[in-house]
């Protein structure tokens, strides 16, 4: 494995995969404590003769192990973030790399091989299968793997048993309560074993009390697997729980201004009139 390696000190790690690379070759040596990595990430989208600058510059290591909170206002770029980071989309400009592998300029299918193998993805709008039972529910992503059944049974009652719903196995989506469709996700989220978990506002649909029983959760899975988890959210209870909040404000992720939304009293980010105006920066 080591040979098919590049060496590159972090310092240098601008190098660029030929689009007809494998995956393979597209490893870095790397820090590999480091599950993401974002260099100076830019994105911009054209809308009609404007060019939204969305991020600008972002910057982002996390650690495997690491449970991370990201809070901004509604369109400062967060979802656009996740998206970079689980090859859903390719940034304009800036390197990224997850697990090792520099994803920036990846093929098609080194990509979706990338998706499969690296990451996993918990978005609130990411509904279970409704014809599928949870356990079937939760193979669903392990089927692109060459696994035999048995073990993709295995697997998958494993981790349903890990998110505390294996005696719902059986059952159907819409005999589930929302908090266990909830687990559900989450364990075909982890189906693949995967470095990274990005969430974009996985309790977003919860109370409170179920919401939170997710996160710690997901936090406790982190630590005892040594993935790394990155969780958007509006909720200052969810990022709370977090091993820190970064605030993505102007196309940049902050640590230092984040206590003032979160002041004992519990300020939403998406409230505060000024975290409204930051927004996503508009260029004409
Ligand atoms: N594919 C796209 N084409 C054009 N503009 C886009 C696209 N995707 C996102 N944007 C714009 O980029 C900005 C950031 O969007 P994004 O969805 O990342 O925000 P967000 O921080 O996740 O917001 P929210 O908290 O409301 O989910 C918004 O102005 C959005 O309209
Ligand atoms: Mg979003």
């Amino acid at each position: 494995m080591e040979g098919q390696y590049y060496v590159a000190p972090v310092a240098t790690l601008k190098i660029r995969m030929n689009r007809d690379s494998t995956l393979e070759k597209a490893y870095l040596k790397e820090d590999s404590d480091i599950a993401v990595h974002c260099i100076d990430v830019h994105r911009e989208f054209q809308d009609g003769s404007r060019i939204i600058n969305v991020l600008r510059g972002t910057n982002l290591t996390v650690k495997k192990g690491d449970f991370i909170a990201i809070v901004g206002a509604s369109g400062s770029g967060k979802t656009t973030l996740l998206n970079l980071i689980g090859g859903l989309d390719q940034p304009t400009s800036g390197t990224i790399i997850v697990d090792g592998i520099d994803i920036t300029d990846l093929n098609d299918e080194n990509m979706s091989k990338m998706r499969r193998d690296k990451v996993g993805v918990l978005f609130q709008d990411q509904h279970l299968l409704p014809i599928f039972t949870a356990i079937e529910n939760v193979q669903v992503p392990m089927l692109l793997d060459e696994i035999r059944p048995i073990e993709r049974h295995e697997r998958s009652m494993k981790l349903l048993k890990a998110v505390g719903v294996d005696h719902r196995a059986h059952h159907m989506p819409h005999e589930l309560s929302g908090g266990m469709r909830s687990r559900v996700a989450l364990a075909r989220a982890l189906a693949n074993n995967p470095a990274v978990l990005l969430c974009d506002e996985p309790t977003g649909d919860l109370d409170h009390k179920t919401g939170g029983e997710i996160i710690k959760l997901m936090k406790d899975l982190a630590k005892k697997e040594n993935r790394a988890v990155l969780v958007v959210t509006h909720d200052p209870e969810v990022a709370r729980m977090a091993d820190k909040i970064l605030l993505l404000r102007d196309g940049v992720l902050v640590e230092e201004l984040v206590s003032q939304f979160f002041k004992p009293s519990g300020v939403d980010v998406t409230t505060s009139s000024d975290a409204q105006s930051e927004g996503n920066g508009l260029t004409t």
